[in-house]
């Protein structure tokens, strides 16, 4: 029972987000869109444009969730514009962020939600493994969890003359590591890897050479046939 209304109260508070979600994508006054900020940074500044006949900007408020944030971190622009500088980023500067008039009832004037997190690291080449020469598994440690949604992508070429790009047939991600897995050894030939990783506050990338047949393991079950 206990459980019931546990899934029911995060059901509302999921519905209430959408509600928000939805209301704050119609009411685009809050700038600037899509907001991401560094974890560590000094400041972060939204701008709110108070576009009503009836009020100025001096007359809002900025909430982050229900708390109403400090007049110290605002910083009116014009009668038409009120900034807040949000200062010290840390993951719980995180979430929503809204303008409201102080007048009527805190009418919501805009809105936006800020993302928090890290630039993503290089990622750190760790090892492989060729089963049989079959099976080619490869491991990247991706390093500090950037927090941020981050895509990684593994190209490589062979050692020829025209080197064709390769895309990793089968990327994913683990905790903290980066997995390429293969079907099939390319056992003699070099692989010369290039490993990027991107999200919104940056991008990184990293190269080596890789020789599959250094990496091999032998399962002596399949040479002489044992169990
Ligand atoms: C916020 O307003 C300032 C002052 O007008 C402007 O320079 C800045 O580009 C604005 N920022 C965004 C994200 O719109
Ligand atoms: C406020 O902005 C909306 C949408 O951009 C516009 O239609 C409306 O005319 C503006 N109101 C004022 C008073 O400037
Ligand atoms: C905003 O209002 C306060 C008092 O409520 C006043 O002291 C201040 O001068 C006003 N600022 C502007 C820019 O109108
Ligand atoms: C932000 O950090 C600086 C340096 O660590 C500190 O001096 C300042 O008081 C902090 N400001 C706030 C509002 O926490
Ligand atoms: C990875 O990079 C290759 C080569 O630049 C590109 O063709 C491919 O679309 C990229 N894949 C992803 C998931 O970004
Ligand atoms: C992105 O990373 C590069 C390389 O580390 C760095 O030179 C650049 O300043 C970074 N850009 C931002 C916006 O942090």
């Amino acid at each position: 029972m206990a459980t019931r209304s546990a899934v029911r109260s995060s059901l509302v508070a999921v519905s209430v987000l959408l509600m928000t979600i939805l209301n704050l994508s119609v009411q685009n006054n809050v700038q600037p869109v899509t907001p991401v900020a560094e974890i560590g940074s000094s400041s972060f500044t939204f701008n709110c444009t108070v576009n009503r006949t009836d009020l100025t900007a001096n007359d809002t408020v900025w909430k982050h969730y229900s708390e109403e944030l400090p007049q110290k971190w605002y910083k009116i622009v014009d009668a038409t514009l009120i900034q807040l500088v949000i200062p010290n980023i840390t993951e719980s500067s995180r979430g929503i962020y809204e303008c409201r008039s102080r007048l009527d009832n805190r009418h919501l004037i805009g809105g936006e939600i800020l993302e928090v997190g890290y630039p993503p690291d290089q990622p750190t080449f760790e090892r492989c493994l060729s089963d049989n020469l079959g099976p080619f598994t490869c491991w990247w440690n991706r390093g500090r969890d950037p927090i941020l949604k981050t895509t990684y992508n593994l190209t490589y070429t062979f050692n020829v003359p025209s080197p064709e790009v390769h895309v990793c047939p089968d990327l994913s991600t683990e905790d903290d590591l980066v997995i390429c897995r293969w079907g099939n050894t390319n056992a003699g030939n070099e692989h010369m890897f290039t490993m990027s990783a991107q999200n919104a506050l940056n991008s990184s990338t990293s190269s080596l050479r890789i020789d599959p047949g250094l990496y091999g393991r032998m399962r002596f079950s399949c040479i002489y046939g044992w169990q």
